[in-house]
């Protein structure tokens, strides 16, 4: 039973470490992702390509194990390649290639027959709509096109898994849509999985259904969307006029979770009854209550707010989700 789960995972990992030299870029990876849509979220250096060329055995890692859609990424770095689409970060085309053989190329380079290849790049030229500007040298091409060319030869032999890192990067709002739009068309049509990295949670959250999200080598969130959505408190903002120190020390003494900006404060909404709480804490501070609107933070926020957090230390999944927390409790 238990092996089977494994099997039916695209990937697995295994207190996963990879150092270059002295430097800890996998911190102790530990993941079992199912097929679907996973967004790989974390700034600049937090280790996402390195996941990604570790699980795609292009670089070694230094401890643990880890499996691609059953394969191990150690020992079967070759049939785990031929089975996924990689587009790299870098700009891995050749200026002085056309579109159709640069796709065409990267098709027999992966082992498919010059003629299948030839056809198949037509198809998926077309599919990133590059179809008129198919036998364009890349060197003519836009950061655009070029994003669309590396797609095009990640999906040249028809991979079941996806690995996109960071697809949007450098792409004007007109292309990072179509982009994206096309990568979930691939999921959601084609019935593919997609392995996509990004710092912004806005694309991820276009595409995926589950996020990974990394910070200096580490996981410290691996939840669905749909979880997270849930989790997410409400809060309440108010502004007050005169006295905000005494409101929010009242309000605090109620029990509730107060974040003050300045003459502005967030208040956790723990149900209905926290409208009320806030009038009579109001009343009893001798403040006056200018505005109060109910505020949801949407999953870009949550995601800075996570990452601000670790900037203090890391904490676990739960209180890192915790809007209300101030940073000095526990
Ligand atoms: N070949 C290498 N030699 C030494 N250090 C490296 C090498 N590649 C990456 N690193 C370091 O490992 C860490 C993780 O790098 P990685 O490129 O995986 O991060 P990333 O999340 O992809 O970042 P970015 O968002 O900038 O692409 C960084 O601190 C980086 O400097
Ligand atoms: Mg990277």
């Amino acid at each position: 039973m238990a092996s089977d789960a494994v099997e039916e995972m695209l990937i697995t990992a295994r207190s996963m470490k990879k150092m270059y030299g002295p430097h800890l870029a996998l911190d102790d990876i530990n993941l079992d992702i199912p097929h679907g849509a996973i967004g790989i979220l974390g700034p600049n250096g937090a280790g996402k390509s390195t996941f990604f060329k570790c699980l795609l055995g292009l670089i070694k890692t230094t401890s643990g194990t880890g499996r691609v859609l059953g394969h191990d990424i150690r020992t079967e770095g070759h049939l785990i390649r031929s089975k996924i689409g990689y587009m790299p970060e870098y700009d891995s085309l050749d200026p002085g290639l056309s579109a159709i053989d640069q796709v065409r190329y990267s098709g027999e380079l992966l082992g498919m027959n010059p003629d299948a290849a030839t056809q198949r790049a037509h198809e998926v030229l077309q599919y990133v709509g590059l179809k008129d500007q198919r036998y364009r040298k890349i060197e003519t091409f836009s950061t655009g096109m070029k994003q669309a060319a590396k797609l095009a030869c990640a999906l040249i032999h028809d991979p079941e898994i996806l690995i996109c890192d960071e697809p949007t990067n450098g792409l004007d709002q007109r292309a990072r849509e179509f982009m994206l739009q096309t990568l979930r068309k691939t999921v959601m049509e084609g019935g593919r999985s997609v392995l996509m990295s990004s710092h912004v949670m806005d694309d991820v959250e276009t595409v995926c259904d589950r996020i990974v999200m990394i910070h200096k080598g580490k996981i410290v969130v691996h939840r669905s969307i749909d979880d997270m959505v849930k989790q997410v408190e409400k809060e309440i903002e108010i502004s007050v006029w005169g006295g905000a120190s005494q409101m929010e020390s009242e309000l605090s003494s109620r029990g509730l979770s107060v974040r003050r900006m300045g003459r502005n404060m967030r208040v956790t909404k723990v149900d209905d009854n926290t409208y009320t709480e806030i009038l009579s804490s109001a009343a009893k501070a001798g403040v006056q209550v200018r505005k109060m609107t109910e505020y949801e933070p949407d999953l870009e926020d949550i995601f800075l707010l996570i990452m601000d957090r670790l900037g203090e230390e890391v904490r676990d999944t739960d209180e890192l989700m915790t809007t209300g927390h101030t940073g000095d409790d526990k």
